[in-house]
């Protein structure tokens, strides 16, 4: 499995300009990205990142690469991220690890989203594999999720150490909802509820979808 990260996070340079902004995304695949990016940029490559969350923020620095200030806004020429699903038409289910309002805002802003899996990420349609993440705040939370449980079975994330929070302070609920027939209507259906921040439901966010597999790195493209 960390062989297929790294297959896949080393293709990605492949889908970057010579120079200008690269969205930096979140999670153990996009890590293995931003050191592979780093050593470009020491080597010379004439980019700057944008972080789509504190840990990202703390390795991009580590591997020296300069970073924009977080107001944006930014012109983004290329986001690379991961996902937790894709689907056959490449939506997009992410915030396993709790960053993706900031990596959703970053998505927005980028003229091409790069994203990068391996096989396992892959299903028909969204919600076989995860329940949908969605970041909520932590005011009247209780309410929010008695109006999450009308579209799915919403779980409050906990680690041992407590309740799970985002880099915003906020909490997440998983709301098991699959499979999703209609992703879009769920994310406007969820996203209507006062007190959600944003979803992890990444509907038409994806242009490129890499995939390590065994016999090397397959491209997807959107409509392609
Ligand atoms: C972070 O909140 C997520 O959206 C990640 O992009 C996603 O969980 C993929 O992470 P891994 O590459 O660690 O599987």
């Amino acid at each position: 499995m960390e062989d297929a990260k790294h297959k896949v996070a080393r293709a990605a340079l492949d889908e970057l300009p010579g120079r200008g902004i690269i969205g930096l995304g979140s999670g153990s695949t996009a890590n293995l990205f931003v050191e592979e990016l780093g050593a470009r940029v020491r080597a010379g490559l004439a980019i700057v990142g944008v972080p789509t969350s504190e840990s990202t923020r703390a390795l991009a620095t580590r591997a020296g690469i300069p970073l924009l200030d977080d107001e944006g806004p930014w012109e983004i020429d290329v986001n690379v991220d991961g996902a937790d699903e894709v689907s056959a038409a490449l939506d997009l289910i992410k915030g396993g690890g709790a960053a993706h309002a900031r990596e959703k805002i970053v998505n927005f802003a980028a003229k091409r989203n790069v994203v990068i899996v391996d096989a396992s990420k892959l299903s028909t349609r969204l919600g076989e594999r995860w329940a949908v993440p969605v970041e909520v705040l932590p005011f009247a939370h209780g309410t929010t999720c008695a109006h999450l449980a009308r579209l799915g079975e919403p779980r409050l994330r906990v680690r041992p150490e407590g309740p799970v929070r985002t880099d915003a302070g906020n909490l997440i609920y998983d709301v098991a909802a699959g499979p999703i027939d209609d992703p879009g209507r769920l994310d406007r259906a969820l996203r209507a509820i006062p007190g959600v921040v944003e979803t992890g439901l990444f509907v038409g966010r994806a242009d490129v979808v890499l995939v390590a597999e065994k016999a090397g790195v397959r491209r997807l493209v959107r409509g392609g």
